[in-house]
């Protein structure tokens, strides 16, 4: 790869309306080169949207892309030096795997024995250079998948735009293509965005990621900061599996009060009396000790652990538990946590204290 493609991305500003509905409002982001960057967030919160830009696919209402410091905002697809590939990676049925992966090339004249040297290097760093005769629909999904990304890096461009592009295989296999793919960004060095709503696909893969909410980036940061600390009530509760238990509750110097009961809390930056809202993840949500009184309502059994649910003021929170925690519906517990695992956010703005 040589020096000058270096692959920094920075979106100013970036609005997208269609009509009068506002897919992003204002976007900003900045992606270091030959970062794997995860655009990570719930259905229609603009991921794809945010990709098709990038690849000037769709125009921007305001706002600027640029790459490597240049405004490429007006410019054509064919003059980002990006490669994007998509859901449905959409592969020539009539042609070959080999003719597939070359096409790019072949688009923009390249000489032919260029094009095969280029095409075995390709097939060969996602381990297909033994299918280059045959045709997609000879091929599983996993190979097809393979030879669409192929396709994309044969060009050696300056940024990969990828698209869900795992979601089209069965678990298992997603599984070992997310680890290859990883491996193979690495070796190229090639910037990649990454769109994905699958956080444990953005969690195990990314460098950073930008989590999406309704069209605007609600937080960005190492995939260990995000799920750390959330930056808000919309982050934890979004982040995570189950995510977060949410609570209402009020500052009681060095507590948190929960209708009767105060428990200690270790971020005091909240004042007395103030609302805040308590977050605790389901794994720090310890059955026992001197906690809220509470009542197991059902117990989901996954085989190695257990998720309870539990009412507790009038609300259902969730605890993860051992498989054979031997609890029953209807039983009486009490909840705690560590004082250092309690979350907490004002209830106003909902942004973390
Ligand atoms: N051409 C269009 N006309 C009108 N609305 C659109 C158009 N394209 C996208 N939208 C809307 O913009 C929002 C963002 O869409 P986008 O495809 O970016 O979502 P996404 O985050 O990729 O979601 P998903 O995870 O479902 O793919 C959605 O509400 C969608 O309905
Ligand atoms: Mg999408």
């Amino acid at each position: 790869m040589s020096l000058d493609r270096q692959g920094r991305v920075r979106l100013e500003g970036v609005v997208k309306k269609h009509g009068s509905f506002t897919a992003l409002h204002g976007l900003d982001l900045d992606i270091a080169p030959g970062e794997f960057f995860a655009l990570l967030g719930p259905s229609g919160s603009g991921k794809t949207t945010t990709l098709r830009i990038l690849a000037g696919l769709e125009s921007v209402n305001a706002g600027r892309v640029l790459l490597d410091e240049i405004d490429v905002t007006a410019k054509q697809p064919g003059e980002r030096d990006v490669a994007m590939v998509f859901q449905s990676y959409a592969l020539y049925p009539h042609m070959t795997v080999g003719q597939n992966i070359g096409f790019p090339l072949k688009m923009i004249g390249t000489p032919s024995a260029e094009i095969s040297r280029a095409v075995r290097d390709a097939a060969a760093s996602v381990d297909i250079a033994h299918l280059l005769d045959r045709r997609p629909g000879q091929l599983s999904g996993g190979q097809q998948q393979r030879c669409a990304l192929a396709r994309a890096i044969v060009r050696k461009p300056r940024l990969f735009l990828l698209d869900e592009p795992l979601s089209n295989l069965d678990a298992k296999l997603r599984v070992e293509t997310r680890a290859e793919l990883r491996r193979l960004q690495r070796t190229l060095g090639v910037t990649t965005v990454y769109v994905t709503h699958d956080q444990e696909e953005a969690m195990t893969m990314a460098d950073r990621m930008a989590l999406f909410i309704e069209g605007r980036v609600v937080q960005v940061g190492t995939p260990k900061e995000v799920f750390s600390r959330p930056a808000s009530v919309a982050v934890a509760g979004f982040i995570g599996t189950p995510p977060m238990n949410l609570l209402p509750a009020s500052m009681d110097s060095g507590r948190v009060r929960i209708g009767d009961i105060a428990l200690p809390v270790a971020s005091t930056g909240a004042a007395a009396g103030a609302d805040v809202m308590l977050g605790v993840r389901p794994g720090d949500l310890r059955i026992g000790g001197d906690g809220l009184p509470a009542k197991v309502e059902f117990v989901e059994d996954f085989g190695d652990s257990a998720i309870a649910n539990i009412q507790v003021n009038g609300q259902r929170v969730k605890s993860r538990v051992e498989a054979d925690a031997g609890l029953s519906e209807g039983q009486s517990v009490r909840l705690s946590f560590a004082p250092g695992a309690a979350h907490l956010f004002d209830r106003a703005t909902g942004l973390r204290i």
